[in-house]
């Protein structure tokens, strides 16, 4: 039997009463999609389970992606390690929803704490259907049918910049040239609308002018991040968020230098065209 336990007003919930070091049956799974619809980002803890659990838990929701730039697990080529430690502390600084430079970004991802810091290192995710729903009506169809572009380069500017970064992410560059997006998307699956820019990979809205599109942009990134559209997670050893990437953007807090924080995560392809 499942216990679902909203964290907060516009999105997540803690899940409990789920073993994911088992197989889900097709009850399970989709329960576990509609809970994602509706909440965004669910939570478990007590979750010690393998890679290969991992893999298989996201494979339940569709067929996963691998990420152009950053290190995996041996035998996964799918699974991502996002590592902070004192001689490398994390660059995931900025609010975000994973790989919008794919022309099919991620449908939602799967991220499981394997080492985490004494104190701090939570994570927040902002409700981007909260968010669109707090605009004007004015603002909402001003937005509607605009385009913005995504650019792997733009998100990974700091490690292109690094010694020898333009080398190693040379082949990243060019399997993933800049992208276009609506600014306001539609869920495929709920219908609702969300809001689909970010400060991580979104360079410009298209057909404004650089100082409106900087504008407008700089707008929705600060509304995006209002309290009342935003859950935070404190995380312990084993625990796991799956998220909506669609209709979330999320950030890590990096408050825990010098300590040691590694991360696993999955993100899973199957988005629907827009
Ligand atoms: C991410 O940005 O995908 C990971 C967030 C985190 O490590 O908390």
């Amino acid at each position: 039997m499942l216990d679902i336990k909203p964290m907060a007003g516009s999105l997540g919930a803690e899940i409990r009463g789920m073993d994911l070091s088992q197989d889900l049956g097709n009850e399970d799974i989709l329960r576990l999609r509609n809970v994602l619809n509706e909440y965004e980002v669910v939570f478990f803890r007590n979750q010690d389970i393998s890679p290969a659990r991992q893999k298989a838990l996201a494979l339940t929701f569709g067929p996963l992606q691998t990420h152009p730039a950053y290190a995996t697990i041996d035998g996964f080529p799918e699974i991502t390690i996002l590592e902070s430690t004192p001689d490398k502390p994390t660059r995931i600084e900025a609010w975000h929803s994973d790989m919008t430079f794919r022309q099919h970004p991620p449908l939602g991802t799967v991220l499981r704490s394997v080492i985490v810091p004494p104190k701090g290192g939570d994570t927040l995710w902002a409700s981007m259907t909260a968010a669109y729903e707090g605009l004007s009506l004015h603002m909402q169809k001003f937005l509607e049918g605009l385009s913005a572009v995504h650019d792997f380069a733009y998100g990974f500017k700091e490690s292109l910049a690094e010694p020898g970064g333009r080398e190693r992410l040379a082949d990243a560059v060019t399997a993933n040239p800049p992208v276009r997006h609506p600014v306001i998307r539609t869920h495929p699956e709920t219908g609702k609308k969300v809001i689909f820019v970010n400060s991580l990979f979104t360079t410009h809205i298209e057909g404004m002018r650089p100082a409106e599109s900087r504008a407008i942009l700089e707008f929705l990134y600060e509304h995006i991040k209002t309290p009342e559209y935003t859950v935070r997670f404190s995380w312990e050893p084993h625990s796991i968020a799956i998220w909506d990437n669609r209709s979330t953007q999320h950030k890590p807090v990096n408050d825990y230098f010098p300590h040691h924080r590694r991360m696993q995560r999955i993100t899973i392809d199957g988005d629907k065209p827009y």
